[in-house]
C-alpha cells in the first residue's frame, strides 16, 4: 500500500500521550475520590431504587441541600462584612448566593419530568418526610428574617441542628444588619427596629423605606449601599421565584394532596410565594 507506515494511518493521536498528559500516581497520592469524599456523596443513594424514577427525586433533593449548604457557607461570610460596613467583600458573596439561587431554580425543570404516576409509584418510600423538615431552607429562611419559632420543632430530636437553628433565629437577620448598618452611616431610624426581639418578624417600618428611598433618590451619594439594596432585591426575587416553581411543581405531581409533612399541600405553598423578605425595598418603589 502507497500509504503504508506513514503517520497518519495510526489515527489521530491520542491526547493520553506524553506531551498533554504527566499523570504518575503513585498508592499514597490523594485521589479525586478522596479529596471530594465521593464515596460518602455516591454512596447515599438508593442502591436498589423501589422505581426507576426515585433515583431522580433523590438526587435533586441532594444537589439542592448541597447548594443549600454553599449558600449559608457564602451568607455565614458575608455577615461579619456587612456588620463592619465593608461592603466589597460582600457582593462577592452574595453575587455567589444568587448564582446557587440560579441552580436552585434551574432544577426544577429536571425534576418536572417526573409524572404524576412516577412519583406514586414510590411514594409512600418517604413515610411522614418531607423538605418542611428541611433545616438548611430553613435557616436559609432565618437569615433573611423570615422567622418564626414554631418551625424548629421539626427539628427537636436533633439537639446540634435544633441548636443551630435556634441561634440564627434568635440572632438579628442579614437584613437587619443591613438596617443597623443603615443608621450608623447616618440614616435616622426608628428605636424599634434597631432594638428588638430579633426571633420574630418585623413589620414593614415607615423609617426603613424613608431611608431606602433617600438612597435611591441619590445613588451617587451612597453608591455601596444602592449596590447592596438591589443585591437583596435579587435575592427576594429569585427566592420567590424558587418558591413558585416548587409549588407548580407540587401540584403537578400531587395535586391538590395533603403533603407528607402534614400542611394542606399546595395551597400551604402558594401562601408561602406571598412572602417579601425585605419589604420596604418594594414598597420604596412606588415612593420613586
Ligand atoms: C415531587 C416533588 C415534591 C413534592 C410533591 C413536594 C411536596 C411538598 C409539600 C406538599 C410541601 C408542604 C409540606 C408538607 O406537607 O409536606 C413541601 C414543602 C417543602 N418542600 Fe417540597 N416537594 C417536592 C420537591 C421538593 C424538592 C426537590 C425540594 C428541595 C429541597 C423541596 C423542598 C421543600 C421545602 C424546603 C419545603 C418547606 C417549604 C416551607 O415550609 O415554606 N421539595 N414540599
Amino acid at each position: 500500500m502507497a500509504n503504508e507506515g506513514n503517520e497518519q494511518d495510526k489515527g489521530p493521536k491520542s491526547y493520553l500521550d506524553g506531551e498533554h498528559y504527566h499523570g504518575d500516581f503513585g498508592v499514597a497520592d490523594m485521589t479525586y475520590g478522596d479529596y471530594l469524599k465521593l464515596d460518602k456523596v455516591l454512596d447515599g443513594q438508593p442502591e436498589h431504587p423501589t422505581s426507576h424514577d426515585e433515583m431522580l427525586f433523590v438526587v435533586i433533593h441532594q444537589a439542592k441541600e448541597l447548594w443549600m449548604k454553599l449558600m449559608i457557607h457564602e451568607l455565614e461570610g458575608a455577615l461579619p462584612y456587612i456588620r463592619r460596613g465593608e461592603l466589597r467583600p460582600a457582593f462577592k458573596m452574595l453575587a455567589r448566593v444568587k448564582r446557587c439561587q440560579d441552580q436552585l431554580i434551574g432544577s426544577w425543570s429536571v425534576l418536572n419530568t417526573m409524572t404524576p404516576t412516577e412519583y406514586t409509584r414510590f411514594r409512600h418510600e418517604l413515610g411522614r418526610a418531607s423538605g418542611f423538615q428541611s433545616f438548611q431552607y430553613r435557616a436559609i429562611e432565618f437569615f433573611f428574617g423570615n422567622k418564626q419559632r414554631g418551625m424548629l420543632a421539626p427539628h427537636r430530636a436533633r439537639p446540634a441542628i435544633h441548636q443551630r437553628l435556634t441561634d440564627i433565629l434568635e440572632r438579628p437577620s442579614l437584613y437587619d444588619e443591613v438596617v443597623m448598618l443603615l443608621a450608623r452611616r447616618g440614616f435616622q431610624l426608628d428605636h424599634a427596629v434597631l432594638d428588638r426581639d430579633w426571633s420574630k418578624v418585623r413589620e414593614p417600618n415607615a423609617s426603613v423605606e424613608a431611608a431606602w428611598l433617600a438612597i435611591y433618590k441619590e445613588p451617587e451619594s451612597h453608591w455601596d449601599l444602592y449596590e447592596l439594596a438591589e443585591d437583596l432585591v435579587d435575592i427576594d426575587d429569585q427566592f420567590q421565584t424558587w418558591r413558585f416553581r416548587h409549588a407548580n411543581t407540587v401540584e403537578r405531581v400531587i395535586g391538590n394532596k395533603t403533603g407528607t409533612g402534614g400542611t394542606s399541600g399546595v395551597q400551604y405553598l402558594r401562601r408561602a410565594v406571598e412572602v417579601r423578605l425585605f419589604p420596604e425595598l418594594w414598597s420604596v418603589r412606588t415612593q420613586l
